[in-house]
Order: C-alpha cells, then structure tokens, then sequence
C-alpha cells in the first residue's frame, strides 16, 4: 500500500510543482519507490521541471480513458530508478479526470509505489477536488503573504471535510504547511509575514520553509528537480523537509537573515 500526499495551495503559482518535483525524488533519494502524478491538466508542467517532456507520449487522461496502460504512460526518471513520472494530458477538457478514473490508477500505482505524490493544480476546482480527495498526507504550500495564508485556510476546510478519510469518517488527513519563497530580509523589512505569523493564523506543523532562491530558476530552467542541487539553499531545505517528513528531528533553516562576517560588516555594502 502506497502512503499518497498531495501536495496542494489555495492560490496559484506559490511552488507547488516545483515542491512536488523536489519531494518525489527526495523520496526516491531516500530508496523509496515514488510516482509523482501531474493533476493541472491542460499545463503540463512537471515534466518540464522533471526534464522529461520530450519523453511524453502517453498520460493520465490516457490511462483513465484506457487508451494507454499505465505501465506505457510511466516515465521512469534517469538519475534514479526508483522515481516514476505520470505526466498530465494537454487536453482541454478539464473535466476528463473522473473519480472512478482516479481511483483506478491510484490503487493500480498503489501496488507498486511506496509513496505517490500527487501535483494538484490551483483552486478548489475538479482536479485540485481530486488531487486532495485520496490523500492520506496533504502538504499545503504557502508564500508568506496575505492571500496566500488566507487561501491555505481555505483549503484546510477542503481537506477536512471534502476527502474520501472525511467521507468515510477515517483519521483525517494529515496536514503539512511548507512556506515557500522565504525571504528573511523582506520580513525584517515588513514586507512578508514571518514564519511565526503564519503559524499563528494556520496552526499547522511546519514542515519546512524554503528559501527565496535563484536556484529555483535555474533548476527548473535545466529540467533538474532543485534538490539535486545540493550546494542550493532550496535544494538543502527539501532535503531538510524530506528527512522531517520521514521521521528525523531535523531544526530549520534559511529562517533567520544571514549574520555578515567581520569581512562583509566592513567591505559589504
Ligand atoms: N523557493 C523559490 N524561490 C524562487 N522562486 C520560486 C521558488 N519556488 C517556486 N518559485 C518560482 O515560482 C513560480 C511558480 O512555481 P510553481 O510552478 O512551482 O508553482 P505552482 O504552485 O505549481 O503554480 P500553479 O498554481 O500555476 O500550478 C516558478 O517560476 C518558480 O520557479
Ligand atoms: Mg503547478
């Protein structure tokens, strides 16, 4: 039996496929077997961040519509064997993922899979519904900032009552908050919330919080999941969260501004 976390926001573009790209394979890292599934269907981004889209030919939709097995629609990853890609479909029609089809590929990856992480795309739409709706783990991605706090409470009240462990009166999901973008200068300059200020309105375990980074980017821009940059704040803070999300007690990072050594307080600007 696969654990399956989906890893989901309220509001668009705060890092939640970038998250999902760094955890799959942080978990595979760590010698699990782990599919990541691409939910924004219509985007199709993970498998740029990946680096496998030239590889695509079949996808989700294909495999809910049995146009494809799952087997031909899996992109095993090159850098490590033990993580699997299951690319979402260009379609236009969002309302090609059905819950039956969902569930089918599910407890079909369940067979095989340690831990499926499943990319939900943005909103409290049909696939961000079914993102979340299987899920034993849900790892709300937050920015720092007003609208997005506001819109990860919402989505809390989804998770709490919209899911299949709600429905059927089992634990509830376990809930995550991952801040991403983190900028300890703009928080000092009043400019973001702090990591304390979230936690105060949200009252989630923290998981991690991952820096700012120009990593990022250029990750992204190479197909490269950040955490196989190890030399990268952002790609230590997954590993961070990775080893957290396993068990380890491990403190956080990249919280406090960087203290300038004698030589930067004297030649720094
Ligand atoms: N820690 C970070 N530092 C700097 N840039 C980041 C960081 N995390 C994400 N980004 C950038 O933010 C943008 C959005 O990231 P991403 O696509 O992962 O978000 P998303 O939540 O999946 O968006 P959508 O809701 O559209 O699916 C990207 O340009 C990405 O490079
Ligand atoms: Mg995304």
């Amino acid at each position: 039996m696969a654990r399956i976390i989906v890893v989901t926001s309220g509001k668009g573009g705060v890092g939640k496929t970038t998250t999902s790209a760094a955890i799959s394979m942080g978990l595979a890292l760590q010698g699990h077997r782990t599919a990541v599934v691409d939910f924004d269907i219509g985007l199709r981004n993970l498998d740029l961040i990946m680096g496998c889209e030239r590889r695509v030919v079949y996808d989700f939709v294909n495999v809910i519509n049995q146009e494809a097995t799952l087997n031909q629609a899996l992109i095993r990853d090159k850098r490590n064997e033990n993580l699997h890609i299951l690319p979402a479909s260009q379609t236009r029609d969002k309302d090609a993922l059905t819950k039956e089809g969902v569930e089918r590929v599910l407890n079909e990856l369940s067979e095989t899979f340690d831990y499926i992480v499943c990319d939900s795309p943005a909103g409290i739409e049909r696939g961000a519904h079914l993102a979340m709706y299987f899920a034993d783990d849900a790892v709300v991605v937050t920015n720092p900032e007003v609208s997005s706090v506001r819109d990860s409470d919402r989505m809390l009240g989804l998770l709490a009552s919209k899911s299949r462990r709600a429905e059927l009166g089992q634990d509830p999901i376990k809930e995550y908050l991952l801040l991403t973008r983190y900028s300890p200068q703009r928080v000092k300059l009043g400019e973001m919330l702090s990591v304390e200020d979230v936690q105060e309105i949200l009252a989630l375990h923290l998981l991690g919080v991952i820096p700012e980074s120009k990593a990022v980017l250029n990750a992204s821009n190479s197909g490269t999941p950040v955490i196989l940059d190890e030399k990268s704040d952002a790609g230590q803070a997954y590993m961070d969260v990775i080893r957290r999300y396993l068990g380890e007690h491990v403190p956080h990072r990249f919280i406090e501004q960087e203290r300038k050594g004698l030589f930067g307080r004297l030649f720094g600007s």
